[in-house]
């Protein structure tokens, strides 16, 4: 046995659960191991050539719900422990939302500026999601890791944020200008978990080296839709307050 624990047996202590709720995001080394790392970094290059973007802005190379494309990147979505370690922050049961494969690509000058998430989702408000980045390459400062404002979780009645746009959450939150930051960089294989309502930014990418990182965006289990345009429902055509629980496309996580 090596040293490092990784996490799939991991039972997080309470004060990191603690930490998570209050703060909205909770850093966790080794949460896969670096043969891992290496396979599934792999899979998503690889995956690049056969997905288009879904953002072409120059803030990332974006493939969404890469797990239906590539059954390696679908091993790394359905993760035991990335199911456990998220379940066990959120403290209900919850089901895959969608992955995201999100490439900052070298010198990409465009940060992804601060926003919330579940503001642009198509849930209602009723419940917490979380979301799981994890690290497929170290990822210093300067390559592009993400940045929080502690506690920003708690403003439920904010409106959406643009990500493209850096005056976005001051314009729709002036008050979150003055809150202190906290910046996290990750080796390949630590993964940051965050809550859905959390402001949060990643820098650009100033380095000679992609920023690979697979994001597996997870929501409470009893998730019902609210009508708003998103990708991954507006094929669906579903009415308003529809469960979201169909298991081939929203499926509950490994136990
Ligand atoms: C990023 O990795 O650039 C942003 C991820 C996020 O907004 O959750
Ligand atoms: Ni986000």
């Amino acid at each position: 046995m090596s040293d490092t624990m990784y996490a799939t047996t991991r039972i997080l202590d309470q004060d990191v659960i603690d930490s998570y709720r209050r703060q909205g995001f909770v850093h966790i080394p080794n949460v896969i191991s670096p043969e891992e790392v290496k396979e599934f970094h792999d899979a998503a290059l690889a995956l690049v050539e056969k997905m288009k973007s879904f953002n072409e802005s120059g803030i990332f190379t974006q493939l969404v719900n890469a797990w239906r494309e590539d059954p390696t990147i679908r091993r790394l979505t359905m993760h035991p422990a990335v199911a456990s370690l998220a379940e066990q922050l959120a403290g209900v049961p919850l089901r895959l939302w969608h992955d995201q494969v999100l490439i900052k690509q070298p010198h990409n000058k465009r940060p992804t500026e601060f926003h919330q998430d579940q503001p642009l989702w198509p849930h209602d408000n009723k419940h917490s999601s979380v979301t799981a980045w994890v690290a497929l390459v170290d990822v210093p400062a300067e390559r592009g890791c993400m940045t929080f404002i502690p506690g920003s979780h708690r403003r439920t009645e904010l409106a959406a944020m643009n990500l493209g746009d850096p005056k976005s959450v001051f314009e729709v939150c002036p008050d979150l200008m003055w809150e202190p930051r906290v910046t996290v960089p990750l080796r390949a294989g630590d993964a940051t978990f965050h809550h859905g309502r959390v402001a949060h930014m990643a820098a650009d990418n100033t380095t000679d080296e992609p920023r690979v990182a697979h994001v597996v965006l997870l929501m409470d289990a009893e998730t019902r839709y609210r009508k708003q345009g998103h990708p991954v429902t507006d094929p669906l055509n579903l009415e308003d307050g529809a469960p979201l629980d169909n298991a081939d496309l929203f499926p509950r996580l490994p136990a």
